[in-house]
């Protein structure tokens, strides 16, 4: 294994890991070594399924259930998984809904669902969790943006845009504020990936605008987020890593 990518020994909690991104994201960091808290909604066959994964790398794995939206229950599953399986030196925030509608029909409730999910729950875990790292002196924060929060999104939901926006100003704030306690933290924008948050009408109206003329897998988002969970990133903090086929540049 490469010592650059070598993730042994860590603790990696993913938010939203049961599919997708998420799972692509737990099976890779295992490989490279690091034990896996996957954070979802609720235990399911595909969240079962990445937890086998995990533990046939030869990893620890554990499943916490929780809503990221929710500030105590968050805190509180934290704590319980902390005590479980140590503390936690690397959190992926990739927990993420998209709501397919534009300005003029997006209720209130979608708009404080979508803000919630994607922009408060990244709020919470890095509560519940960046004040140990920076105690500890060692930390690595990745959170999913979206090519939606760089160029604005195509498809009208302006809820998203702005929650996947708010993640790059959280992302570069936080890396100011835990910096020089040795946590760095970076933001991870994909472009169209092939997962169950992508309809198929918005994966046919996008290619036109992919240079790479295709649609991204899971697994090259995980890479990016590897990359920045791992020694080989070790003086990048703030920054926000385009991954979508030069859909955006
Ligand atoms: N797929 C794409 O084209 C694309 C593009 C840009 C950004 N992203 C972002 O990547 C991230 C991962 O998305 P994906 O494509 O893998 O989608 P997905 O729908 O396949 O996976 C999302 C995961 O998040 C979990 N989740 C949803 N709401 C949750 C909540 N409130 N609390 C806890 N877990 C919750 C789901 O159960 C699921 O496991 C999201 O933040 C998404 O916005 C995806």
């Amino acid at each position: 294994m490469d010592d650059l990518l070598n993730i042994a020994g860590r603790v990696a909690l993913i938010t939203g890991g049961a599919r997708g991104i998420g799972a692509a994201t737990a099976k890779l960091l295992a490989l490279h070594g690091a034990d896996i808290i996957i954070l979802d909604l609720k235990r399911t066959d595909e969240s079962d399924r990445t937890l086998r994964a995990v533990q046939q790398a030869g990893r620890r794995a554990l499943l916490i259930e929780a809503d990221v939206s929710q500030t105590e229950k968050v805190a509180q599953v934290c704590r319980e998984a902390e005590k479980t399986m140590g503390p936690v030196d690397i959190l992926v925030n990739n927990a993420g809904i998209a709501r397919s509608n534009t300005m003029a029909d997006i209720t209130e409730a979608d708009w404080d669902a979508v803000i919630d999910v994607n922009l408060k729950g990244v709020y919470n875990t890095c509560k519940a969790l960046v004040p140990g790292m920076m105690e500890r002196g060692y930390g690595r924060v990745v959170n999913l943006s979206s090519i939606a929060g760089r160029r604005g999104s195509l498809f009208g939901d302006v809820h998203y845009s702005s929650a996947k926006a708010g993640v790059i100003g959280f992302t570069k704030c936080l890396a100011r504020i835990a910096g020089p306690r040795g946590v760095l933290c970076n933001a991870v924008a994909p472009g169209i990936v092939k997962t169950d948050i992508l309809s198929a009408e918005h994966e046919a109206q996008s290619q036109a605008n992919i240079p790479l003329g295709r649609t991204g897998r899971a697994e090259e988002i995980a890479a990016a987020i590897l990359f920045l969970c791992s020694p080989m990133s070790s003086y990048i903090t703030g920054m926000v890593m385009d991954v979508n086929g030069g859909s955006y540049m």
